[in-house]
């Protein structure tokens, strides 16, 4: 021990290879398309049919199409709803930038919502008190995993005839009253990229209700072929020898990486259901530090990031003393990414060089928000540990193990410290 109390040295912990990890089929099948040359597709081949077709069954029906990330889905279903400039559109603070930032392409204008539960998300009453004569939609995230209350919120946009867009980035798999995330809106967005449970690389996909949004998102995605196989209105049809200025294709390996994540999708949610809650129970030993809690009736799907509050009042120190002593002993703490966007550059003051689809009026108004003003987002995150959710997307006793000892080993420590 050193005159602090802590322990000199802490024993290194073995780390597995970060998701997204693929199973031997998965990587021949994407071998074999390599091989192939067919790493690209401009008509709706059998992969990119399989990942749109296993989304669709797991969505009851809805029509998905599949693109190139979940930054490209937002911004296709933000596109169909005919949003632009003069439109506002209810976003959460506590939400990465791509559920926002997407409107700006648009000339729209995100209005950041505060947090009204305990586990970060949205609610009614958060999103209901930013609603103004200019609002034309709400876009939720479901943060985490955790499901923000769909039928509360749904009520709302339908009294108020808003538009409603679920983020399902974070939250693969997770549900409510057995109904899972994305179909509770009009259109649902999921990133199939990065360290998603369901992870393709890169990629995102897009559900709609309606034939006449799957339609105008085909014609942006994917000018020529796959706009004349796939667009049902003939009408829409005719246009898809121009499209409509963008090209969003996913890539047939993308598609076949995530489609093995997503044909196993209640194994990983199972598994990370497991490994997340033994996490969570072995810090909450200590008085002050709590998990954010499931509500009744909610799953937790993809568990994006494993996150617990610090009250430093109870426990005795901060959240940055405890990432420091969970670090300390070879545990990858840290902050959450997803952090809020009111106190991020262009929310508060800083202007993009040109935004060309901004009016001139709207260009004079910019956005200046002030922590302060979405109180309740800025204290949850500044009380909020993460642990690294990535590696825990399957079995992991011996990492498991590990760090239970040491998150053991950091509270005595700071307990030797008070
Ligand atoms: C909530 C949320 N929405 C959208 C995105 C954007 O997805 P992508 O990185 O695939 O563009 C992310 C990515 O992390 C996300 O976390």
């Amino acid at each position: 021990m050193t005159s602090t109390g802590l322990a000199a040295t802490a024993p290194a912990i073995d780390h597995p290879q970060q998701w997204p990890v693929y199973d031997g089929q998965a990587v021949a099948r994407a071998t074999d398309l390599i091989r192939a040359g067919r790493t690209f597709d401009y008509r709706h081949g059998p992969e990119i049919a399989e990942i749109e077709q296993l989304f669709a069954d797991h969505l009851d029906g809805r029509h998905v199409l599949a693109v190139n990330s979940g930054t490209s889905a937002l911004l296709a279903a933000y596109y169909v709803l005919g949003l632009g400039p003069g439109d506002e559109v209810l976003v959460p603070s506590l939400t990465f930038l791509a559920t926002a930032s997407p409107l700006f392409v648009l000339g729209a204008t995100p209005v950041l919502c505060d947090s009204g539960s305990a586990n970060g998300n949205v609610t009614v009453a958060s999103l209901a008190e930013r609603i103004t004569s200019r609002t034309r939609a709400i876009a939720v995230t479901h943060l985490f995993g955790h499901p923000c209350p769909m039928a509360e919120i749904a009520q709302l946009a339908r009294e108020r005839s808003l538009a409603l867009i679920e983020d399902c980035s974070h939250a693969h798999g997770s549900t409510i009253d057995g109904v899972p995330v994305g179909t509770f809106g009009d259109l649902a967005v999921f990133s199939i990229g990065g360290l998603k449970l369901v992870s393709g690389g890169m990629g995102g996909v897009l559900a709609c209700r309606d034939t006449r949004h799957y339609d105008l998102a085909c014609l942006l995605s994917s000018f020529r072929q796959r706009s004349n196989l796939t667009v049902r209105d003939p009408a829409l049809r005719r246009l898809a020898d121009v499209g409509l200025g963008g090209n969003l294709r996913i890539s047939p390996v993308a598609a076949v990486l995530a489609s093995s994540h997503m044909r196993r999708l209640d194994a990983l949610v199972r598994a990370k259901h497991d490994n997340a809650t033994a996490l969570v129970a072995a810090l909450c030993t200590h008085p002050g530090i709590e998990g954010l809690g499931v509500a009744a009736g909610h799953t937790m799907g993809g568990w994006y990031d494993i996150v617990l509050r610090v009250d430093p009042l109870r426990a005795g120190f901060d959240r940055d003393d405890l990432v420091a002593a969970l670090k300390r002993h070879g545990v990858r703490a840290g902050v959450p990414q997803t952090a809020p966007l009111h106190r991020t550059s262009v929310f508060t003051g800083a202007r993009p060089p040109t935004w060309h689809a901004y009016s001139p009026a709207t260009l004079r108004r910019r956005f200046t928000y002030a922590p302060e003003d979405l109180p309740v987002s800025a204290r949850l995150h500044d009380e909020w540990i993460s642990l690294p959710a990535t590696y825990f997307n399957e079995p992991q006793e011996d990492l498991l193990g590990a760090y239970r000892r040491a998150a053991e080993r950091a509270l005595s420590d700071l307990a030797a410290t008070r």
